[in-house]
């Protein structure tokens, strides 16, 4: 079998779910490339509730180089319960950047969140931040508008999605979605 581009990159690297003992260095590459920071509890909380869709990947020699964490959350529109799930935070360290590890790290989170019953996902994502809307753009996801200073510094978030069950009505998750943006 020929190897896939996906298999080639990730030489070197597995993606697994979180466990407890990677919490540390979990909260080190948060800190280090994110400024947006959680209490521990936050990270365990997700874990506690969503352990599918908190992945970590490791490097051949046991380090912890990356992270997603997702949680799941419940709307209520148009006499329907719909299932998001919500990309809360993705990060990889600087020197295992361009492997194929956040992509990896997406995909993996996906399939744990379509394993809950997600109807779609979404997430927020800097309007600054070009390698992290261009690796959503090339996972499908499109932009539905922007938050206006959704950040503590005061810069704007892209608030995107993709849907992940078929059956679902796109324009109903775009009206639950688009109560927390303004349309671009
Ligand atoms: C965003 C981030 C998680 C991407 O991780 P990564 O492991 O480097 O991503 P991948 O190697 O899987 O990249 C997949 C694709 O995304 C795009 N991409 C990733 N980094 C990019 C960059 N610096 N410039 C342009 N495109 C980029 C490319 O299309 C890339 O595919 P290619 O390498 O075949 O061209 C990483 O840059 C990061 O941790 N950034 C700091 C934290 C952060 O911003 N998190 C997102 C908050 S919303």
């Amino acid at each position: 079998m020929i190897p896939s581009k996906f298999h080639v990159m990730l030489q070197g690297y597995r993606i697994r779910p979180f466990r407890p003992e990677d919490l540390e260095e979990v909260e080190r590459i948060n800190r280090v490339f994110l400024p947006e920071n959680y209490p521990s509890y936050f990270f365990i909380e997700n874990y506690r509730r969503f352990p599918n869709s908190f992945l970590v990947a490791e490097s051949d020699d046991g380090k912890v180089v990356g992270y997603v964490m997702c949680r799941v959350e419940s709307y209520y529109a148009r006499d329907q319960t719909i299932l998001l799930g919500h990309v809360l935070s993705i990060a990889v360290s600087k020197k295992h950047r361009r492997k194929g590890i956040g992509k990896a790290l997406m995909e993996g989170a996906e399939r744990g969140l379509k394993g809950y019953g997600a109807d779609a996902v979404y997430l927020e994502v800097r309007v600054s931040n070009e390698p992290a809307i261009k690796l959503y753009d090339d996972l499908g996801y499109k932009k539905l508008g922007i938050i206006p200073a959704y950040y503590a510094d005061g810069e704007d978030a892209y608030l995107m999605y993709k849907m992940l069950d078929e059956e679902m009505e796109e324009a109903l998750v775009e009206e639950v979605l688009g109560k927390r943006v303004v349309r671009i």
